[in-house]
């Protein structure tokens, strides 16, 4: 191990089988935190070749179990994002893209950030379960062409270890390492296809475009060193996706989009993410083509009608698709008021997260329950004009006293003077 931390700090490259060894060893024990983290700080500043994070990416995905879905029929096309506040896109894009025939068999995780994860906002919905079998899995994807589970197995374990280590060494921040976490865990998830939705701005991990970009380069090269079809595209976080941010406020965003009545940035962005995956699932030659595949299944409702019927797989009741009021909502709403009169310049994605979690929204720790009525709706965004007084947003709380929420949101949601561009959603593609 001594001789594998002196090459990296020395800025040479390490072989496979000096990666395997330091993966497996500190998975099982062998190895020690205090080299594994002398080896991540090299690694953090010599970087790594190509080679190397797809090496360390197969040996995290070597360190565990990993899902087959060689049962399913036709190319398993997923989705990743790197997450932003108010992200609503997997709950619209798992129905859109099956109602287009690509089979999708999601593994969704629950929120680490501010605010509820995909599976948060589906237990939004009474009765909905993601407790399903491997069998299971594999035998609705077959009927219905869509499934969606929790995380099952013992999925990248070394992947778990090191990234616990790396937020005590301060080596979270590198390109390399952040590229072959989450790609070890898409692999093992088991798709023939995965495309990425790379984040860049105040409420992402990546504050820049160009390290968004840096990031998804290196996650597309490793997918496709390791055979698997990977894309990327590189969407703005400077503000909150939607307007909805909470888990029964996302659930409705969703069926609104899917019905055709979605908030013009969401629709837009699972617009262009989904020809991507209808694509890669050989459904469409084009992305005009696919694009157009989409609209149609939007406009003639068969996407809000699959929808439906994966509620009611999953032991929900499909009813909400056409009554929302049927999904939990908070006692209290409250206005927020503007303190001045402008345009709205910044709304700071991170900042309004943590005010929806003060309410409940999201998880502080870990362990936190989640209140899945709670959250805030935005009532405009950058580049609209607004009046002093009047409402920026409105939290849905089931605690009267919102003072803190409030103050955050007032705070971070800027008002300038002079008119303010809307900014640009699709920043970069990496096809
Ligand atoms: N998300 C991950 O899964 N891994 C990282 O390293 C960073 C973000
Ligand atoms: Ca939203």
């Amino acid at each position: 191990m001594v001789d594998i931390i002196e090459k990296k700090r020395d800025g040479e490259s390490i072989t496979k089988e000096e990666i395997s060894f330091f993966v497996d060893g500190y998975t099982a024990g062998t190895i020690p935190d205090y080299q594994a983290s002398a080896l991540l700080m090299a690694i953090y500043f010599k970087g790594m070749t190509a080679e190397e994070q797809g090496d360390l990416t197969m040996a995290m995905v070597d360190s565990g179990d990993q899902i087959d879905l060689s049962g399913i029929k036709g190319i398993k096309v997923d989705k990743h994002s790197t997450g932003g506040v108010g992200d609503t896109t997997t709950l619209i894009l798992v129905p859109l893209v099956a109602a287009c025939g690509v089979p999708v068999a999601k593994m969704s995780g629950r929120g680490l950030g501010h605010t509820g994860g995909t599976l948060d906002k589906l237990e939004a919905i009474e009765g909905f379960h993601i407790e399903l079998t491997q069998k299971q899995f594999v035998n609705q994807v077959n009927d219905l062409k869509l499934a969606v589970i929790g995380q099952s197995g013992n999925l990248t374990p070394a992947d778990k270890k090191l990234y616990s280590l790396r937020d005590v060494t301060a080596t979270v921040d590198s390109i390399p390492l952040i590229a072959s976490s989450i790609m070890s865990k898409k692999i093992a998830a088991g798709a023939d296809a995965i495309v990425l939705d790379v984040k860049a701005g105040d409420g992402a991990f990546m504050k820049t475009v160009e390290d968004a970009e840096a990031l998804a380069q290196a996650m597309v090269s490793i997918g496709r060193q390791v055979g698997r079809n990977t894309m990327a595209v590189i969407s703005d976080m400077s503000q909150p996706l939607g307007y909805a941010i909470g888990n029964a406020l996302e659930v409705k965003e969703a069926i609104e989009t899917l019905g055709g009545n979605g908030p013009e940035d969401l629709t837009e962005l699972c617009l262009v993410l989904g020809s991507k995956m209808v694509v890669a699932g050989g459904k469409a030659e084009t992305i005009e083509e696919a694009r157009a595949l989409l609209e149609k299944v939007i406009e003639d409702r068969s996407a809000l009608a699959l929808f439906g019927e994966l509620i009611d797989a999953q032991g929900g009741d499909s009813k909400i698709i056409h009554d929302t009021s049927l999904l939990p909502s908070a006692t209290f709403k409250i206005n927020v008021p503007a303190l001045s009169t402008g345009y709205i310049a910044k709304m700071e994605a991170d900042e309004i997260g943590v005010a929806a979690m003060v309410l409940g929204a999201g998880r502080e720790t870990k362990d936190d329950d989640i209140d899945l009525a709670v959250g805030i709706m935005l009532s405009k965004k950058i580049g609209d004009f607004v009046k002093e007084g009047e409402t920026i947003a409105v939290i849905h709380s089931n605690k009267d006293d919102v003072s803190k929420s409030i103050k955050i949101i007032q705070k971070h949601i800027h008002i300038a003077k002079d008119p303010q561009e809307k900014p640009e959603l699709i920043l970069r593609m990496i096809t």
